[in-house]
């Protein structure tokens, strides 16, 4: 039930629910990864079961797509889909504008490029990834392990021209070790508190060699459902800038929770 679940959980289940309304028999999908997306591929599971909706889904990660086929989603080869008619991912950070920080997971390349093959794309979120400014958020850049440090260096270099509060970056690690994304490259995360110009800091990182992308996701998300702790959303459309709040009963919320409550 509802009680034995974490606030913020409950806020990501409410966003990726409703998210799954946008899903329509035939359509390819794109499937983000992380835990709110979690939340949304167990959902979609869900409906194809309940409602027998034939639906193919492009994987942003390794994780999603094991997790999506475990559930018994028919997921397609990577690049087996040249294009997706909705793409559904979370994120780490959004601005008023619908721009994001993505990578807190290390998928950003397949996210990103799965995100732009798709025509409608809807970000899912608890309310607390919203902010005034990007840049809280450390920003990861996706790097060739052949001469990183170098790549480190120029990027370092590059950050102190910049509208920025931040200039320190480091490569993640996990377990003691380097982290690696599905593509075997490392993820440089930079430490910039605020980002003045997303768009201009874009297209520098991406100029620099060894740089394969960054996590500055700019004028890809078409609607943001933010989830809330008392299972409420709020869609923003890009198109219409406006704001629709929607609550849920509390009956109808506990039942929606109560399932992944029990397990
Ligand atoms: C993974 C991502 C995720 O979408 C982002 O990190 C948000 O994750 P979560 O839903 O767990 O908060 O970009 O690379």
């Amino acid at each position: 039930m509802t009680e034995s679940m974490a606030p913020a959980d409950r806020a990501k289940y409410a966003a990726a629910r409703r998210a799954i309304d946008f899903v329509e028999d035939g359509m390819r999908l794109g499937l983000g990864t992380g835990s709110t997306a979690v939340h949304m591929v167990r959902a979609l599971a869900e409906l194809v079961r309940e409602e027998g909706l034939r639906v193919t889904a492009a994987a942003t990660s390794r994780q999603t797509a094991e997790f999506a086929q475990s559930l018994g989603l028919e997921v397609t080869e990577p690049g087996e889909e040249k294009w997706v008619d909705l793409c559904i991912d979370g994120a780490d950070e959004v601005d008023a504008d619908l721009n994001l920080i993505k990578g807190g997971g290390g998928a950003l390349l397949m996210e990103k490029v799965i995100a732009t093959s798709a025509d409608q794309v809807i970000v899912i979120a608890d309310a607390s990834k919203k902010v005034a400014r990007l840049g809280g958020y450390p920003l990861p850049v996706e790097v060739i392990p052949f001469g990183w440090q170098t790549t480190q260096a120029l990027i370092g270099e590059l950050l102190q021209n910049l509208d920025l509060d931040g200039h320190q970056s480091h490569r993640r690690m996990q377990g003691g070790k380097p982290f690696l994304t599905d593509q075997g490259n490392f993820i440089l995360d930079l430490e910039l508190q605020r980002i003045g110009a997303p768009h201009q800091l874009s297209l520098v990182l991406n100029q620099i060699p060894g740089v394969v992308e960054n996590g500055l996701f700019l004028d890809i998300c078409d609607t943001l459902i933010l989830g809330h702790e008392d299972g409420s959303v709020e869609l923003q459309d890009i198109n219409s800038g406006q704001i629709r709040h929607e609550r849920l009963e509390l009956a109808q919320a506990d039942n929606l929770f109560s399932d992944i409550a029990d397990g």
